[in-house]
């Protein structure tokens, strides 16, 4: 299943590969080989969309997409990220990472300088997407947008897209050009979306790409009481993973395994299947650690639920996960 993103022309497959988790860092470390193999998976079940940032690892998952496309760029759809830096103390610092403190700015030579880095630890000329991260409040966004677009007519991005941006950035970014897709958290337990970007983008053409579209891996219904999260994994402090909200999804699991069974497919492809069902929402990203769970993800873009299907699965979402939602 292929969409385009936005008005840009560009079209890509509705599943995403995300790679914040091959970074390592907030997830416990990552393994380079497993996530090339990851990548070269997704690629040959048809997955065409990836994801990636400077900010996964300090450059570590961009350098690890650049090894694993190599030979094979015109088959991927690359996006990345500016905006979160750890080389300035100019914007607002964010968080800390590897002992340095990462700084939410988006001047536009930063922004430049940004793209240019990318781009050679990528390997590559061009990117297909270039997203601003995380919106950074001491610049204005008509400075940052003519970067941008600046970048799309030199080529170096076929389109424009923000991220984790109110309605109010949105307006502002789509006041000085064409903004082709948001990326939003979005998921059967985080759908705030729903009551604020989404009706403008549907309103204005803007592709909407879910993150965290597995809740972290939680909406699998793979994660039992027994697992233990390694190192800095944000999943251990996250009381989204308490005994009794593992229970919750276990519940779920249950009560979608028909819909599952029907479509010969795990609950985590039905989540995938679902999220990409719900209105106004074009492309899904999902994480994923090795060849097998890239693999399931990718198939989950050949699943079409039906409306009883559909109607089934909101129905344990409410019966199930209301309970998980509220925990936040
Ligand atoms: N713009 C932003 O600010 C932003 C923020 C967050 C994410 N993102 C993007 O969105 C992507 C997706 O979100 P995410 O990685 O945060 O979360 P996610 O897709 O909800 O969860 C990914 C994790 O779930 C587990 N998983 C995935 N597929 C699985 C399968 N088939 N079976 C069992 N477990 C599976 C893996 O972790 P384990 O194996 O360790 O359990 C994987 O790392 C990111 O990689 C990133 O590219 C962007």
């Amino acid at each position: 299943m292929k969409r385009e993103i936005g008005r840009s022309g560009v079209t890509a497959s509705a599943v995403g590969l995300g790679t914040w988790a091959m970074g390592g860092w907030m997830w416990g470390g990552g393994d380079d080989e497993a996530s090339i193999a990851a990548i070269h998976a997704s690629l040959d079940a048809g997955i065409t969309l990836i994801d990636t940032a400077p900010a996964y690892g300090l450059g570590r998952a961009e350098e690890v997409v650049g090894r694993a496309i190599k030979g094979r760029r015109d088959d991927v759809v690359l996006v990345t990220k500016c905006g979160l830096v750890w080389d300035t103390d100019k914007g607002n610092a964010f968080v800390e990472q590897d002992g340095k403190t990462i700084h939410r700015y988006l001047g536009a030579q930063s922004v430049r300088a940004e793209l240019e880095a990318s781009l050679r630890r990528l390997s590559t000329d061009h990117v297909d997407v270039f997203i601003t991260h995380w919106q950074d409040p001491t610049t204005p966004i008509a400075e940052t947008m003519e970067a941008l677009l600046a970048l799309k007519a030199e080529g170096k991005t076929r389109a424009i897209g923000i991220s984790n941006a109110t309605r109010q950035d949105l307006s502002a970014y789509m006041a000085c050009g064409q903004v082709d897709c948001v990326q939003e958290a979005y998921n059967m337990l985080d759908r705030g979306l729903e009551n604020t970007l989404l009706p403008d983008c549907r309103a204005n053409d803007i592709s909407v790409i879910s993150y965290s579209s597995l809740a972290l891996g939680l909406l699998t219904g793979r994660i039992g009481p027994d697992r233990v999260f390694e190192g800095d994994d944000l999943r251990r402090t996250n009381p989204r993973f308490s005994s009794a909200n593992l229970a919750r999804v276990t519940a779920f699991a249950s009560a979608i395994g028909p819909i599952a069974a029907a479509h010969q497919a795990d609950v985590g492809q039905i989540v995938i299947a679902w999220t990409l069902a719900q209105p106004g929402i074009t492309f899904s990203l999902c994480g994923a650690r090795n060849d097998k769970q890239a693999v399931e993800n990718a198939h989950a873009g050949r699943i079409t639920l039906s409306r009883e299907d559909l109607s089934s699965v909101d129905a344990a979402i409410a019966s199930h996960l209301g309970p998980v939602a509220g925990a936040e």
